[in-house]
């Protein structure tokens, strides 16, 4: 058990200095669960020990808070100018394979975050040796990772969408809300989808050139001209809708959820008090920073934190790396038992989360995961 007034310390940190070659990184593991753990490889030219440090601390909770029995950590790859060019990418990532290796194969997983790409991981697991199939002491699944894994990509989305859901829910809101999306990627756009096809009004959507915003939007119509990058081709917009350029201008629209799937600290010291919606969840890893958090309070509005929202892509692949999927179902009624399993966590976890607020004043995340911490040691 964790001493409360120490400060927070990871397992262990690895310092990346590339092995056959060299690159700047870390591995930041920040808990072992059963001799497990497991978290993203992000590749930014900005990462750092820090942010890799905080986003492993992210997988700890995440982990925690759905009841898997696995600890949390995270990559980061400096990148540089260089790995523009597709050949040193690929020796970025083989040397980030060679170097990882004893890593990847005495059960710490690491996968996908920003700026690293399913043809990224193929060469470092390549690289590695690495299958995530097999592994000493436990089951081989039956079928290939990206079998698994590619089917469930709106499953960040689904329960992001059941977050909200569950919010609006327990605020009594019955009739159909007006919903703002800040980033129309993978997430944003799943989310998107399925408060729509539950009743709600997209009334805006946000990518990194702007605002879009109209009474209603055709979420299909913008899906559609939205490239992989989630960038939405602005020459081929809709009619009737309004464009704003405006820094963070997604936050000036009426609407009675917000739900952020784009950048860290979009929600920050100096745009918090533009917030209108009075229920914001977080699509995105640390979507608002601890000072943003504390006036969204002030101002009397609710925060469902990623950590509850958007477990779906951490906790579907913990599912497969702790072997509790039923990999010998046909695959859509795999898939299905995934969401199904991410969307009961999400719900129960934002209904408690809302009780605790309720009851007292202050941060209810902490008692959640305490309690949590608990069931899942116990
Ligand atoms: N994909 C997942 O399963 C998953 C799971 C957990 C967390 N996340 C996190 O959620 C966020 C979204 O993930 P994604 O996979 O949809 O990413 P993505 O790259 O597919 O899309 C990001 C979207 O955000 C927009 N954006 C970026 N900066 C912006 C800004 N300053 N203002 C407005 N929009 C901006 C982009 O234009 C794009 O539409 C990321 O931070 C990611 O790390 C993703």
């Amino acid at each position: 058990m964790s001493d409360p007034t120490r400060p927070h310390q990871p397992a262990f940190t690895v310092h990346l200095n590339g092995s056959g070659g060299t690159l700047k990184g870390w591995v930041v593991v920040d808990s072992l669960v059963d001799g497990l753990a497991m978290g993203g490889t992000r590749m930014t030219g900005a990462v750092s020990e820090e942010e890799v440090a905080g986003l492993a601390r992210d997988m700890t909770e995440k982990f925690t808070l759905a009841g898997l029995r696995i600890g949390g950590a995270k990559a980061g790859i400096v990148a540089t100018d260089a790995d523009r060019d597709p050949h040193t990418r690929e020796q970025t990532f083989r040397t980030f394979g060679r170097t990882v290796k004893p890593l990847l194969h005495g059960g710490i997983h690491l996968g996908i975050d920003m700026g690293v790409t399913p043809a990224d991981r193929a060469v470092f697991f390549d690289e590695a040796r690495y299958d995530p199939r097999y592994r000493l002491g436990a089951p081989d699944m039956p079928i290939d990772w990206r079998t698994y894994y590619e089917p469930l990509i709106d499953c960040t989305g689904h329960g992001v969408g059941v977050a909200a859901l569950t919010a609006l829910e327990a605020a009594g809101r019955t009739e159909s809300a007006r919903v703002v999306i800040q980033g129309f990627g993978a997430v944003g756009r799943a989310v998107a989808r399925f408060l729509q096809d539950r009743g709600h009004t997209i009334v805006a959507v946000a990518d990194v050139q702007g605002t879009i915003s109209a009474p209603s939007l055709p979420v299909a119509d913008l899906a559609a001209i939205t490239d992989d990058f989630g960038r939405i081709d602005h020459t081929r917009l809709p009619q009737h809708v309004t464009v704003t350029t405006t820094p963070d201008a997604w936050l000036d629209v009426d609407a009675d959820l917000l739900v952020l799937a784009a950048q860290k600290h979009a929600l920050n010291d100096d745009n918090a008090h533009r917030l209108r919606a009075p229920l914001v969840v977080e699509g995105a890893n640390i979507a608002s920073s601890a000072q943003a958090r504390e006036k969204i309070a002030a101002g009397g509005a609710t925060l469902v934190p990623g950590v509850i929202a958007n477990i779906g892509g951490a906790g579907s692949a913990a599912l497969a790396v702790t072997r509790k999927v039923p990999f010998d179902l046909p695959a859509d009624a795999r898939k299905q038992w995934v969401f199904d399993w991410v969307a009961d966590r999400v719900r129960v976890n934002t209904r408690d989360l809302l009780t605790i607020a309720a009851a007292r004043a202050g941060d209810p995340l902490p008692e959640l995961l305490a309690t949590r911490r608990q069931e899942l040691f116990r």
